[in-house]
């Protein structure tokens, strides 16, 4: 790993074993964009990447040295709109005389060990200075005043590159920020395909792939949230390359509130790929002095298809975005009490159905929405963090010793930023809801979005939180968040500094993360937007795990969870058992299957398990155990996709240990088939000179045979593992590889 800084070509060579980043200072003292993509050689000159040519039409920057030297054709690495270049820029400023032109040269640069902080934001880290450098390059707008750090961190041992910018206003005028990106790549052609997540409430994470054509394609959020819609990820790939083969480029913002990714192909085929917070309606005011920090976003590039790429966003956002104590622990086998209660709870309830969870094996009861307040139903007591003592005399505390003395660890739901307009909180404060002065306060969920940019706002909640944090035995906390922001204004700040209030708002509930989960650090965090609203890497960093979707529905889990792995680690992809008829489809899959696909995940029930016959809870218990004794494997093993939920009648998928001595297959079936052909599912992973057994039978093979040829996954193969009940319509199967085999 190395960071080259050629003086002669003014040129930067950042690379690692897999990767390498170059980019060049451009004649007029622009940033250029030379390569991103697999290792190639260091030397002396790249110059012969710089595709620049006089072209009709095109207007030209005055340069002495260069004197038809346009930005037009030119790749680069920050562009900027309103010179010769005309695509969609990285940065748009307004001056004070109304110009939005920006000049920003080359000045500077500082090469640096390991990684600093993103003051405010979440981003990835290092836990030693040997793990990665980072190149800082200081841009100037001798104009304007306005200055620019573009930060680059690459990884010792990682197919990625991070990015982020600072800008700072040097000079002497009032700057307003239109367009801040995180990251801007220029890639030289556009034969590629964009896949992107598109979905909503309940079918969060359905993978859409199209083929780049000329113009712009985007995905985003205006929401406030990430959003159900989409997700602050996309993919450039070969059409070619597929789970297991060819190039892509994984792009992926730090960041939970309004984004943009988009790609844009210009008319020489050169696609300029953008993202960062969404510039439609942001405008950020940068007094003289100011300094703004942007996103992060990183850049994950793999030579070996689209599970390579996932892997290396596994690894990276599960050991060096995600942080604290629950990092490094699998997450405990949990029983949440939504679906089985709703709001129809009180304490005897919650008890009993604690108490059969303990029985069955659980290890955290997760008392869910409705204990607080005057929270009977979602019409009122959003904001009143205080329990309601007719539904739990003894409160919170009694509650939790109660459930911790039954031997299990206690968890609580929250959602802080939210307001109901039947509220103390909302009776005191009315101002403190995000709305605009002489128009209609739209009302979500019968509630409304507390202005988390007031740091008074946040400070009030946190009281209320951490006074609950201190006095009860909690160990968990579900932090969810069931609406967008509409309406968008803050009465705190000026006309000037509206534009902020969307950016202010999601650095509020950081803040408030920050201050949670560094005075409780024993709390684990689990985020949560009803299920996948903002399922993104900046939650990722304060909470390890997330709910994923509220369909718990097993054969539409198989699509999420399918798609939602495509960034992140099965550690944090939230996944529960819950009861048939599902409560969101109506349909009936067998309890098993619900299981097998829950347990790629954050294992768990939402259930009364008290409502199932006793041969059910005798498989819970099975399935607890099995969890318990596997989930090391399940929630930290590399993970391959197998078989696209999205393209037929079969999904599949599987981990395996970094010693390919243990593997678990899961292969789900959603229709079964009369008179079936053979099956066979080829494996990935494993060790190809390993001896694996099969879990339940004598059977042993080869990895390279389950590798090349496959494991028999149709009836026979049954047989051979005696599994009594066979087939059916939303079959699941588990294999259960093992190898005693050493390297
Ligand atoms: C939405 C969440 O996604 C559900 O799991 C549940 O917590 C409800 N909110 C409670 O209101």
């Amino acid at each position: 790993m190395g960071i080259q800084f050629i003086e002669k070509s003014k040129t930067f060579h950042l690379y690692n074993d897999s990767v390498s980043y170059i980019m060049e200072v451009l004649p007029n003292g622009h940033m250029g964009q030379l390569y991103f993509g697999g290792r190639i050689h260091l030397r002396e000159d790249y110059s012969y990447l710089s595709e620049t040519i006089l072209r009709s039409m095109t207007a030209y920057v005055e340069n002495d040295s260069q004197p038809l030297f346009t930005l037009a054709n030119t790749k680069q690495e920050y562009g900027v709109y309103g010179t010769t270049d005309f695509r969609q820029p990285a940065l748009e400023v307004l001056h004070e005389n109304g110009s939005r032109l920006t000049d920003a040269k080359y000045e500077s640069h500082q090469i640096m060990k390991g990684k600093p902080k993103l003051q405010g934001l979440p981003a990835v880290y290092t836990e030693d200075d040997s793990e990665a450098e980072t190149l800082e390059i200081t841009l100037k707008d001798s104009v304007c005043g306005l200055t620019l750090k573009l930060s680059y961190t690459i990884f010792r041992d990682r197919s990625c590159i991070a990015r982020s910018v600072r800008l700072i206003n040097e000079g002497s005028q009032n700057l307003h920020l239109l367009s801040a990106m995180s990251l801007c790549l220029d890639l030289p052609d556009s034969g590629y395909d964009m896949v992107h997540s598109s979905g909503c409430w309940g079918r969060e994470f359905h993978l859409k792939t199209r083929h780049l054509e000329p113009g712009i394609q985007s995905v985003g959020s205006r929401r406030g949230n990430s959003s159900h819609e989409h997700n602050p990820f996309m993919v450039l790939k070969r059409p070619r390359t597929d789970e297991f083969q060819g190039e892509a480029l994984g792009f992926s913002l730090i960041y939970s509130g309004n984004f943009l990714a988009q790609a844009e192909v210009d008319a020489q085929q050169v696609t300029r790929v953008l993202m960062g917070i969404h510039p439609g309606g942001f405008d950020w005011k940068l007094e003289p002095g100011a300094q703004f920090q942007t996103p992060e976003a990183v850049i994950v590039y793999s030579d070996s298809g689209l599970n390579k790429l996932s892997q290396e966003f596994h690894q990276l956002y599960g050991k060096r975005l995600a942080r604290g104590t629950w990092r490094d622990r699998p997450s405990p086998i949990l029983l949440n009490n939504w679906e089985a209660t709703y709001f129809d709870f009180n304490e005897e309830r919650l008890l009993k159905i604690a108490a059969k969870a303990k029985e069955c094996g659980v290890e955290l009861f997760v008392l869910d929405d409705g204990w607080f307040g005057a929270r009977r139903s979602d019409n009122a007591g959003l904001g009143d963090w205080v329990v309601n003592r007719d539904v739990l005399p003894d409160g919170i505390t009694g509650l939790a010793q109660r459930v911790e003395d039954m031997g299990m660890m206690f968890g609580l739901w929250i959602e802080p930023e939210m307001v109901n307009e039947d509220s103390d909180l909302y009776r005191e404060h009315p101002d403190w809801i995000i709305s605009t002065p002489g128009y209609p306060a739209s009302k979500a969920r019968h509630q409304w979005v507390l202005d988390y940019s007031r740091p008074e706002v946040v400070d009030h909640i946190h009281q209320m939180i951490a006074k609950l944090l201190r006095e009860a035995k909690i160990s968990y906390i579900k932090w969810d968040m069931n609406r967008s922001i509409t309406e968008c204004y803050s009465s705190e700040l000026p006309a000037d500094r509206q534009g902020e209030v969307f950016h202010r708002y999601i650095l509020g509930v950081y803040s408030l993360y920050e201050r949670l989960t560094s005075e409780f650090p024993h709390v684990l965090f689990e985020s949560c937007a009803s299920g996948g609203g903002r399922f993104d890497p900046g939650m990722l960093h304060y909470a390890p795990q997330c709910w994923t979707s509220d369909d718990s529905d097993a054969a539409e889990r198989m699509k999420i969870q399918y798609g939602t792995s495509y960034c992140y680690p099965l550690r944090s992809i939230g996944a529960h058992v819950s009861a048939v008829p599902n409560h969101q489809l109506g349909r009936v899959t067998p309890l098993q299957t619900r299981a097998d696909v829950a347990c790629f995940g954050t294992f768990g029930y939402e259930l009364d398990l008290n409502k199932l016959s006793a041969q059910e809870i005798e498989d819970v218990k099975k399935q607890i155990v099995f969890v318990k004794k596997y989930r090391n494997l399940l929630q930290y093993g590399t993970f391959y996709r197998l078989e696209n939920p999205f393209e037929g009648n079969l999904t599949a998928w599987m981990v395996v240990s970094e010693d390919k001595k243990d593997a678990i297959v899961g292969w789900y079936r959603t229709l079964n088939m009369a008179n079936a052909p053979f099956s066979r599912l080829r494996l990935k992973g494993l060790s190809p000179d390993f001896s694996y057994t099969l879990d339940g039978s004598r059977a042993s093979h080869y990895g390279d045979e389950l590798m090349q040829i496959g494991l028999l996954t149709s009836d026979t193969a049954l047989d051979e593992f005696q599994r009594p009940e066979k087939g059916g319509d939303f079959d699941a199967r588990l294999f259960i590889l093992h190898s005693e085999d050493k390297q």
